[in-house]
């Protein structure tokens, strides 16, 4: 995708929106390959990459340079996300971190939670800049939540998602990411909202799906959520080449002829 109205044409045409994280530039080369619909520069780069035990440590210093190493990578449409706080330090500071963003390189901001972020939105929105929202397990409250759980099981608090959800849509996000709601919850506000919701553990109901990148290639074998599936074996695979790099290092069958100069 390159472009924000892609995102509806594709809701409404029932066609699935296909999303992956990216931090770096040559996975998002790599990525601009294939037929994934568009990136997201998520602040799960402070855990996957600079190995943080959450979110909250990412900053917008640290979302931009991750956003310009990817959008150096690839011409998809680029969603980057807001860290934890940049929307709560008054409008100046938020435009000012919208705007270290969009200069970066991305095409969208992430923001997660509806609370006392409506008006704001709807300011970033008339401003230009295209807004997707986030609602459920948003990790940047897991202090608040508890922990890493499911949101929206009780009729409450599945309520209370809806109507933020319809909310986010008022405002002006052009689309939602729905983390680890029950399915049922997430195809009842898929039917109910016209923006595309972008499910990750929400069921296949969603207008669409995000996975994390290197979880999904298996590089982390401590990381086994239920939503996640993993399309291939890379911890192993990575761990043989060097294995085997090593070996021959050592046995002397690297470098061969074939790899030296005359
Ligand atoms: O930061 C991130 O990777 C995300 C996805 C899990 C949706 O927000």
């Amino acid at each position: 995708m390159k472009n924000v109205l892609e995102f509806q044409t594709k809701k409404n045409k029932s066609e699935k929106i296909t999303m992956i994280t990216c931090y770096d530039y040559s996975f998002s080369k790599m990525i601009d390959q294939t037929s994934v619909d568009t990136i997201l520069v998520g602040d799960s780069v402070a855990q996957v990459i600079h190995g943080h035990t959450n979110t909250l440590t990412a900053t917008i210093p640290m979302m931009a340079l991750h956003t310009k190493a990817v959008r150096r990578g690839s011409s998809k449409f680029i969603v980057a996300d807001m860290p934890f706080l940049a929307t709560r330090k008054g409008l100046k500071n938020t435009m000012d971190a919208v705007g270290s963003l969009m200069a970066a390189g991305a095409n969208a901001i992430k923001i997660e939670g509806c609370k006392g972020h409506e008006k704001l939105i709807r300011h970033i929105v008339d401003s230009g800049v295209p807004v997707m929202g986030h609602l459920g397990l948003t990790p940047q409250s897991i202090h608040q939540l508890g922990g890493p759980k499911i949101q929206g099981r009780s009729d409450a608090t599945a309520e209370e998602i809806l109507n933020e959800s319809l909310l986010l849509e008022q405002v002006g996000c052009f689309a939602l990411v729905l983390e680890c709601v029950p399915a049922a919850l997430a195809k009842k506000i898929s039917a109910q909202i016209k923006i595309p919701t972008i499910g990750i553990g929400a069921g296949v109901d969603c207008d669409g799906q995000v996975l994390v990148l290197q979880d999904m290639l298996g590089m982390n074998t401590e990381f086994n959520p239920k939503f996640l599936k993993k399309y291939s074996d890379l911890n192993s695979e990575i761990k043989k080449s060097l294995t085997d790099y090593v070996t021959d290092v050592q046995s002397s069958k690297f470098p061969t002829q074939e790899h030296s100069y005359e």
